[in-house]
């Protein structure tokens, strides 16, 4: 079976470079397929039939795993990682504590504390590998509001500017806090003079207003990479307003934390390793499959607090304590897949000098992209990369309404072509355009392309 499955996969990888990176017909055809759409068989079939299913299946929608896939933010799909899973899920052993799998745990704690280390948080930090940023959040945000509001905490507020990812708002929304918890600070300036960083003065002002109004403010997200735009906050400052304030301070680090690994990027992303919570997601940033993300807690008492209360069950009290930690204890779930190995293997089959290497090149390939189109008629580009994502929009003569759909069109026409595929965002109620480099397969040559396809377009756009 894993001969097969693993010839399947051969041909698949080998195809990728020019396989197809989106198709959005909808209903497909695939979806009408009688032999796709139906009950488990009594009695089961080959193999190589059900392999065939699944390719068909996996063919509508989009293709993160393409070197031509610059939209939201990309998804690799390390193989290694996929073979990581696989012997996880064979030997399968139980990791949601320490006792009954030791070294198996070891291996996770020990990827958890590499990725500690890497963000310079100290040496009481600790964590537990999620199955996303999501996950990671609400975790993050239940151990801020145990921390810092005990159990009455409907007066907390939580402040954070209207570019954060949305999983934070719905995070707040799952760990029981009212509508309007969620305080937006403004950001520094305008859509076009890079100023979607928050404005620490504002969050002051903010914090006070709340005090004064009986308010509880307890915790500030500062965003290292917005998915939008890839801005970075300014996190020091931030830091420096948490200590003066006693409110916990969460980074999402889940597009940009990765870049800590490298040198330009643990300079842009200065201030995280003050952060008493980071989230990183590995399923973009290690350019793993989807379904690993990362939280990690600078007191891992208080993440250990905040998600075990006395209510151990009596039949796990048989299992003794370790020094290694008990998942299960540090977050929501009790059972789980052995997570650790889909980063450990990778990252000691492969050395760290290569994904530093990898997440570089997506530096560089960014800062090219927007020097290659910084002067094209027709085209603004909103602001230098931070990290690894360019934003822009159609400019010229016409309405806000005009121009945003001549982006839209020209997003159409590049990823009509079929080699790249980009998507726009909707910021201050305006469209932008994006690329966003993140997938270990992306290199210059595919840059290029889309570079030339959307300075071509773009041209063709703004008219004579
Ligand atoms: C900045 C940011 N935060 C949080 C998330 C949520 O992470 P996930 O999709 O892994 O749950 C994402 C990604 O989708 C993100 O880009």
């Amino acid at each position: 079976m894993a001969g097969q499955v693993v010839d399947y996969l051969s041909g698949v990888l080998a195809a990728l470079p020019d396989a197809p990176l989106a198709d959005l017909s909808y209903p497909h055809d695939v979806l009408a397929d009688p032999d796709l759409r139906r009950p488990p068989p009594e009695h089961g079939r080959p193999l190589a039939e059900l392999l065939a299913v699944v390719d068909r299946a996996a063919r509508p929608g989009l293709n993160p795993s393409s070197p031509g896939y610059f939209a939201f933010i990309p998804g690799s799909g390390l193989v290694s990682a996929g073979l990581a899973d696989l012997v996880a899920d064979v030997l399968n052993r139980y990791t949601g504590m320490a006792a009954p799998a030791p070294g198996l745990v070891a291996l996770e704690a020990d990827v958890l504390r590499w990725l500690a280390d890497g963000l310079g948080l100290p040496a009481t930090a600790g964590g537990l590998l999620t199955s996303g940023g999501s996950i990671a959040t609400l975790s993050a945000l239940i151990t801020a509001r145990h921390d810092r509001l005990g159990e009455d905490f409907l007066s907390g507020t939580l402040y954070a500017t209207d570019q954060v990812h949305h999983a934070v708002v719905k995070a707040a929304r799952l760990a029981g806090f009212p509508t309007g918890a969620v305080r937006i600070v403004p950001t520094a300036g305008g859509l076009h003079d890079g100023g979607l960083h928050m404005d620490v003065g504002a969050l002051a002002a903010a914090v006070a207003a709340d005090r004064a109004a009986g308010r509880t403010p307890f915790c500030v997200v500062g965003s290292a990479g917005t998915t939008n735009t890839g801005t970075v906050d300014p996190l020091p400052a931030i830091a420096d307003l948490c200590a003066r304030e006693g409110l916990w301070f969460h980074v999402d680090g889940a597009y940009g934390g990765a870049f800590a690994l490298t040198e330009r990027g643990s300079a842009r992303l200065r201030g995280i390793e003050r952060a008493d919570s980071v989230v990183l997601d590995p399923h973009k940033g290690l350019f793993l499959p989807f379904g690993t993300g990362a939280l990690l807690v600078r007191d891992v008492g208080a993440l250990r607090a905040a998600h075990s209360g006395d209510d151990e069950a009596g039949y796990l009290h048989d299992l003794d304590e370790l020094e290694l930690p008990d998942f299960a204890a540090l977050g929501p779930e009790l059972t789980r897949d052995t997570r650790g190995l889909r980063l450990w293997l990778p990252l000691h089959l492969h050395g760290v000098a290569a994904f530093r290497d990898a997440l570089d090149e997506k530096l560089d390939l960014a800062a090219a992209a927007y020097a290659s189109l910084r002067d094209v008629d027709g085209l603004t580009l909103l602001a230098p990369p931070e990290l690894s994502t360019i934003a822009f929009r159609c400019s010229g003569p016409g309405t806000p309404e005009e121009l945003d759909a001549r982006t839209a069109e020209l997003l159409r026409r590049v990823d009509a072509e079929g080699r790249v595929f980009l998507a726009s965002t909707r910021v201050r109620g305006r469209r932008l355009g994006r690329l966003c480099v993140l997938n270990h397969r992306t290199d210059r040559a595919r840059l290029d392309e889309a570079v030339s396809a959307l300075r071509r377009h773009a041209r063709d756009l703004a008219g004579p």
